[in-house]
C-alpha cells in the first residue's frame, strides 16, 4: 500500500558523500553487472559495507542523488518517470561496467524539487522519457548503498557551471538548488537520505594494467592532491563544514576535483551545513582518482547533546 506523507512533515535524515568509480560495482560481481572480477578496491568497498550498515538502521522512504555524469548544459534536470529499467555501460570502462538496472523514482518528489527551484529562479526541467537511459554515477552509488534497490530515487542532473563559467558560478548555484531541495523534501512529508555521488580529487592514470583489479597497480596520481584530500577530510571530521563549504572553489580547482559537479556542495548546504563531525568510512584511489566514503547522520546528530548547534543550523 501506498505509504502516506504527511506534508510538511518531511526532513533529510542522513547525508553521504558517496563516490562512483564503476569499479567498485566490478569488484563486487552483483548479478546486475556483465563483467567478472577476482576482486580489489577492498577499503572503498568495505567502506561502502559500513555506510550500508548504519542505513539499515535507518528509517527513510526515498534517496536524492546529484550525479556528476548525468550532465546536462541547460539547468538542473530529475528524473520523472515512475520506472526506469535498461542497460547502463560505462563509455569509458565499458568492461568493466555494463550493468542491467530497474529502478523506480519517487515522481512527486521529483516535482516538487523542480518547483521549488523553478520558483527560485534556476533553469530546471522534468526528464520524462520513459526510454531514458540512466548514467553510471547514478546508478553506482545508488547500487553500492542500496545493491536491493528497494527505495525510490530522486537523481538529479549536474549543469555545466563550473565548465562553461566558474568554480564560484557552480557553488553559488548548487547553495540555491541546496536550499531548494531541503525545502521541498520538508513540505512533501519524506525522510530523505542525500549522496553527492562524487570523487574527491579526480586526476587519473590513462593507461590501466592488464588486469584491472590488479592492486600492485593503484595508488594516487599525484602526492599534491592527496595533501588536498586530506585537507577536506580533517575538516569534515571536525565538523568544520562551513570551511569546507569556504574552500571549496580553490579545492575543485587545484585537486581538479569531481566537485565541480556541485554535489557536494548542493549535498551540505541541503543538509544546512551541519557543523558535526563526520564519519569517514574509507578513503582509496581508483585509478588515481581520490575517493571518500562519509557519512553525516543528523538523525543521530539531533539526539547527542553535544550537536545541539546542528537545531541551530540553516541552510
Ligand atoms: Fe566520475
Amino acid at each position: 500500500m501506498a505509504k502516506h506523507f504527511q506534508e510538511g512533515s518531511g526532513k533529510i535524515v542522513l547525508g553521504a558523500l558517496a563516490p562512483h568509480p564503476p569499479h567498485l560495482v566490478y569488484a563486487e560481481n552483483p548479478p546486475q553487472n556483465e563483467p567478472r572480477a577476482e576482486c580489489g578496491w577492498e577499503t572503498l568497498r568495505w567502506g561502502y559495507e559500513a555506510l550500508r550498515n548504519n542505513l539499515l538502521k535507518l528509517d527513510y522512504d526515498v534517496v536524492v542523488v546529484l550525479s556528476p555524469h548525468w550532465r546536462t548544459y541547460v539547468g538542473t534536470h530529475v528524473l520523472g518517470v515512475e520506472r526506469l529499467k535498461n542497460i547502463s555501460v560505462d563509455p569509458v570502462f565499458p568492461h568493466l561496467f555494463r550493468y542491467h538496472y530497474d529502478m523506480t523514482v519517487d515522481v512527486g518528489l521529483s516535482k516538487a524539487i523542480v518547483q521549488e527551484a523553478s520558483a527560485d529562479g534556476l533553469v530546471m526541467k522534468l526528464m520524462e522519457n520513459p526510454d531514458f537511459r540512466v548514467d553510471y554515477g547514478t546508478i553506482v552509488s545508488c547500487h553500492l548503498t542500496h545493491p536491493n534497490w528497494d527505495k525510490p530515487i530522486v537523481a538529479l542532473s549536474s549543469h555545466a557551471a563550473s565548465a562553461y563559467f566558474s568554480h564560484d558560478v557552480m557553488q553559488e548555484e548548487m547553495i540555491r538548488l541546496g536550499k531548494s531541495t531541503r525545502r521541498a523534501i520538508e513540505k512533501s512529508g519524506r525522510r530523505a537520505v542525500l549522496l553527492a555521488s562524487n570523487s574527491l580529487s579526480h586526476r587519473h592514470f590513462t593507461k590501466e594494467p592488464p588486469l584491472p583489479e590488479d592492486m600492485s597497480h593503484e595508488h594516487i596520481y599525484h602526492h599534491g592532491q592527496y595533501l588536498w584530500d586530506m585537507k577536506m577530510i580533517q575538516l569534515m571530521k571536525e565538523g568544520r563544514t562551513d570551511e569546507v563549504m569556504a574552500i571549496m572553489p580553490d579545492f575543485t580547482e587545484q585537486a581538479v576535483s569531481e566537485t565541480d559537479s556541485g554535489a557536494l556542495t548542493w549535498m551540505l548546504t541541503a543538509m544546512g551545513q551541519p557543523r558535526i563531525p563526520a564519519k569517514v568510512h574509507a578513503y582509496g584511489t581508483v585509478i588515481g582518482t581520490g575517493n571518500a566514503i562519509v557519512e553525516w547522520n543528523l538523525e543521530e546528530a539531533q539526539k547527542r547533546p553535544q550537536d545541539q548547534s546542528l537545531k541551530g543550523a540553516q541552510p
